[in-house]
């Protein structure tokens, strides 16, 4: 289950585009999950949504940072809780973009690596169990593997945005996270929708850098995807029924969760190991009744 964590006291923001997610402040966070933890749902995926954002996207990294405070709470409180964190910039850097540029054109792409290592190390010494990179940036898990591992966080693992693709279905997660970019767009660095070649490779080298579990991006345009990647893969694979999925589903299914579970089924048959889904607590809920 996703989940957009903010700074403040008793916060609990609706998002417009996404009915039924609201963004939380760590008190309400932590009501939420062990709620959902009532229901089955074991694990959590992070996001932060930071007052201050700046070009070098420093604050993702803060010790005292929402998604460290988080993590930390989470952990205290819920030791079964499995806690995977998303390590990226666009939620902190000044553009909006997945990287430190140089220019409006140019990226700097050993300052994104430094960047990212360090946000994962510091999610790592809060407590986190899996960090998950999804800047689509070239060398991300090798630089992340070698930094927890430096630090002596051997046991943390990564769940890689391996196949993240550059997709209309991203939009209501950007009104949650207040990450749009503020000029351009990721199609520069995220996969092309017919870009089957490039998902298998891109999945193949994550592996190669260390990644423990390997996710396609978004689930169900891509069902493709995870139907071959599962064929080939060992590890894990996760796929990601991303925001502008949970709106339309949610805006076409009515009050019953059987549309829903289709799809997720859909999405499962393909070959998902792990699904990533906003229905996360509807899901659970529905399930420990109907078994
Ligand atoms: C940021 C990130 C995005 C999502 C997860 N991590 C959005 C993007 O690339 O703009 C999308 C998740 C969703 O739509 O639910 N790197
Ligand atoms: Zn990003």
């Amino acid at each position: 289950m996703p989940y957009f964590v903010v700074l403040g006291k008793n916060e609990k923001q609706a998002i417009k585009s996404m009915p039924g997610i609201n963004r939380y402040s760590v008190e309400n966070l932590l009501k939420e999950i062990a709620e959902i933890k009532k229901y089955g749902v074991t694990k959590v995926l992070l996001f932060g949504v930071p007052k201050s954002k700046s070009e070098d996207a420093c604050d993702a990294y803060n010790k005292n940072g929402i998604v460290q405070n988080a993590i930390r709470a989470i952990k205290k409180e819920f030791k079964s809780i499995t806690v995977i964190t998303d390590v990226c910039l666009c939620a902190y850097t000044t553009h909006g973009h997945c990287r430190i540029m140089e220019s409006k054109r140019k990226i700097d792409n050993k300052a994104t690596l430094e960047a990212l290592a360090k946000i994962a190390v510091s999610h790592a010494v809060a407590g986190a169990d899996v960090v998950s990179p999804s800047a689509m940036m070239k060398g991300q898990v090798k630089a992340i593997r070698q930094a927890l591992d430096k630090n002596g966080y051997k046991k943390v693992e990564i769940m890689a945005y391996s196949a993240k693709f550059a997709s209309n279905f991203y939009g209501p997660f950007r009104e949650a996270a207040n990450s749009a970019p503020a000029y351009g767009d990721r199609t520069g660095y995220q996969l092309n929708t017919a870009d089957t070649k490039g998902a298998m490779q891109s999945i193949r080298k994550e592996i190669k850098e260390g990644a423990a579990i390997v996710m396609i991006k978004p689930a169900l345009s891509y069902l493709d995807i995870i139907f071959q990647a599962k064929k080939e893969v060992r590890i894990p694979l996760a796929a990601y029924n991303v925001s502008g999925e949970y709106s339309m589903l949610k805006n076409g299914g009515g009050e019953d969760l059987s549309l829903v579970m289709e799809v997720l089924t859909s999405i499962k048959r393909a070959g998902a190991d792990l699904i990533i889904t906003y229905f996360g607590k509807e899901v659970g809920k529905y399930l420990t009744h109907h078994g």
